[in-house]
């Protein structure tokens, strides 16, 4: 098993000091930073936009690192430029609200961002089979999308465990990444499923430990 990757969620960041946290975030190692965009309307909570997105840029293209956009919104397809523009490294959208997901992938793609495909707790996974082959990361939601501090859903880990199998089935190199109610509790297991890339959001930016040591047990838990 190659190490994991982690991906703080800003979701939970101190927004009065983004640019701090962020930073302590990738001091500690942090390869993503992961933007949950949120219109209100596919889920009930408003979170943040491209000018967000683009002002904290600089500090993750000086860590090296990727940022990782994941998009809760309604029409995505009207906010993919904006969003390239703000230096998205991967764009990933629902497949509840693309309507023509595969143009809608090959669009992030044409626009210079690798594509990604996310599904709820409750969507087959089957839906994913007709664009697995051109996504770069597919994202398996373990909690309902819109907010922070969730708990894992039971018998995602299963889910994880079959999107692993598709993917090596077809010899995608694509991530998985896994995102709600990541923890140091249960990040060996759904390493251990098959995972690449573990999002957290509440257990990085809590106030209990630094966000540093929180990143790093995260990332021990994960890889024990
Ligand atoms: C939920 C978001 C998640 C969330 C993760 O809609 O997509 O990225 O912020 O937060 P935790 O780790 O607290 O579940
Ligand atoms: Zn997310």
């Amino acid at each position: 098993m190659t190490d994991v990757k982690i991906a703080p969620s800003i979701l939970s960041a101190d927004f009065s000091r983004l640019g701090t946290d962020v930073e302590s975030a990738l001091n500690a190692g942090a390869e993503y930073v992961h933007v949950d965009v949120m219109d209100g309307r596919f889920v009930p909570n408003i979170s943040i936009g491209p000018l967000v997105a683009a002002s904290i840029r600089p500090i993750i293209v000086a860590h090296g690192a990727v940022m990782d956009v994941h998009l809760m919104v309604e029409s995505p397809d009207e906010y993919l430029t904006d969003f390239v523009e703000a230096g998205a490294d991967i764009i990933t959208v629902h497949v509840e609200t693309c309507p023509n997901l595969r143009g809608t992938i090959r669009n992030i793609r044409s626009l210079g961002a690798r594509p990604g495909v996310a599904l709820k707790p409750e969507t087959v996974l089957d839906e994913l089979g007709p664009v697995l082959s051109e996504v770069d990361l597919v994202l398996v939601m373990a909690v309902d999308p819109g907010f922070g501090g969730q708990s894992f859903v039971d018998g995602s880990t299963g889910r994880v465990c079959r999107m692993r199998g598709m993917l090596d089935r077809m010899g995608s190199a694509a991530e998985l990444e896994v995102d709600g109610g990541i923890k140091v509790h249960n990040a060996a297991e759904v390493a251990k499923a098959g995972a690449s890339v573990l999002v957290a959001g509440s257990a990085v930016f809590t106030k209990e430990g630094s966000i540093h040591e929180n990143v790093s047990a995260i990332r021990l838990a994960a890889n024990s």
